[in-house]
């Protein structure tokens, strides 16, 4: 049977996927590093991780059985994913599972800075019975700015709209609005015409600075800004000099351009003095049902690699979606050098052993390809051992009604 390793307290959800796929799964609450990481890459064929197992070359090389990482969270920097791709270990990650879950908190700030909640809260707090309607709004009415209408940006175009807010964005690529939203040719056109401006852009060399002192004297005065995409994209000095002053009504913050490393850590921003910013710490994302979402999708891809070889999503190896195998074929599933000539060899050994090929799938990457043929069974299994031992091989197993062998 396939050996599964979780890592990192990874959501139960994922047990039962890999389980039904024919998965034993051993977990492990925490992070493993150095020697106890590789003693449990030995028994292992996938390994599941959060953000804090980190898997180096070394690691990666000292387990070359190693047929997948699943990194159940967004990013992978973890992972060197060259690394990985060098020794045929496909990695998959969720980019997209906590999607709602931004969307809904970036609404709910909306709805907390019109009625300065959080102000009102941290006053009575302090012992200040502050009833008073001034400055509170219905967002009802109030026109949202969204910069980057993508998988979180259209999102909170959808939830916000259900509030009765009106919705302009703009985004670097056409995107279709959904519902009444309609789109902006810049930025600065979104920033001169919305109550509240909320940013959903990625962090590229682009989006560094994209909010800084300049564009904040573009938005309307009282406006607010709200960032829950990446702290590289707001200039937090100038922001809360804008706060201070009153330039702007006020801002909620869920990433910081210097975040700790870990939970306990001391965390600091020229922000903390700004009474009128929600300050949180990077939890847009963080939600049971995220995780719980994560655990499923990052599971399912194992699964399906595992099964049939689909490396769809996959971050460092080609990407083929592949159908399951018809019953009594054989997949031959090969991940190889990118030169020429290797698909010729391989169709050569098969033709001289009279094997037919009855389908076969290929994509490429500048350095790496990954081919699968599904073949008629072979009896010979020097044959397959040919094929193994083409120098251009990285990786080479074989599958058969939802049997996987390296
Ligand atoms: P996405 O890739 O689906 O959408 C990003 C959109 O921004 C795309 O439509 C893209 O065309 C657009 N864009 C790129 N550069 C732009 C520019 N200069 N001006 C305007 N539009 C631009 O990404 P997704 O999933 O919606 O994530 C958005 C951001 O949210 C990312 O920075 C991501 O890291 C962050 N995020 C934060 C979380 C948190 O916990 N606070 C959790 C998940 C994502």
């Amino acid at each position: 049977m396939p050996r599964a390793l979780l890592l990192e307290s990874i959501h139960a959800a994922a047990d039962a996927v890999l389980v039904e796929s024919g998965f034993t799964v051993e977990r492990a609450a925490g992070a493993l590093t150095g020697d106890a990481l590789r003693a449990a890459l030995a028994r292992s064929d996938v390994l599941g991780i959060r953000s804090k197992t980190e898997l180096r070359a070394a690691d990666l090389a000292a387990a070359p059985h190693l047929l997948a990482v699943g990194c159940f969270c967004i990013g992978t920097n973890q992972v060197d994913l060259a690394a990985a791709a060098a020794a045929g270990t496909a990695v998959f990650n969720s980019p997209f599972s906590n999607t709602r879950s931004v969307a809904e908190m970036t609404v709910a700030e909306a709805v907390c800075l019109f009625r300065r909640l959080f102000e009102k809260s941290a006053l009575l707090h302090a012992g200040h019975w502050d009833k008073s309607a001034a400055n509170s709004h219905e967002v009802r009415g109030r026109t949202l700015g969204i910069i980057g209408y993508g998988h979180i940006g259209s999102q909170v175009s959808v939830l916000a709209e259900a509030l009765g807010m009106r919705v302009i964005f703009h985004d670097i690529l056409r995107k279709l609005p959904l519902g009444n939203a309609s789109p902006r040719p810049s930025l600065e056109s979104v920033l001169r015409e919305a109550d509240c401006v909320t940013l959903h852009v990625p962090e590229t060399p682009q989006t560094a600075g994209l909010i800084g002192a300049s564009q904040i004297a573009m938005m309307k005065r009282g406006a607010f800004l709200i960032n829950n995409a990446r702290g590289s994209v707001v200039d937090t000095d100038a922001l809360a000099a804008a706060l201070h002053d009153g330039r702007l009504g006020g801002a909620a913050l869920d990433v910081f351009p210097d975040e700790p490393a870990k939970a306990g850590d001391r965390f600091t921003s020229p922000l903390q003095a700004c009474g009128s910013a929600i300050l949180t710490p990077h939890i847009g994302g963080s939600t049971e049902e995220a995780q719980e979402l994560i655990a499923l999708e990052v599971a399912e891809k194992l699964a399906r690699f595992w099964e049939r070889g689909s490396t769809e999503t996959c971050v460092n190896i080609p990407q083929v979606d592949l159908p399951v195998l018809r019953d009594g074929q054989l997949r031959i599933l090969h991940v190889h050098r990118n030169v020429p000539g290797v698909l010729g060899t391989m169709h050569t050994l098969l033709a001289r052993a009279g094997v037919n090929i009855n389908a076969e799938y290929l994509q490429s990457n500048p350095s790496t390809s990954y081919v699968i043929l599904d073949v008629e069974p072979i009896g010979d299994p020097a044959l397959l051992d040919g094929i193994r031992a083409m120098p251009e091989t990285i990786r080479m197993r074989t599958a058969s009604n939802a049997t996987s062998r390296g």
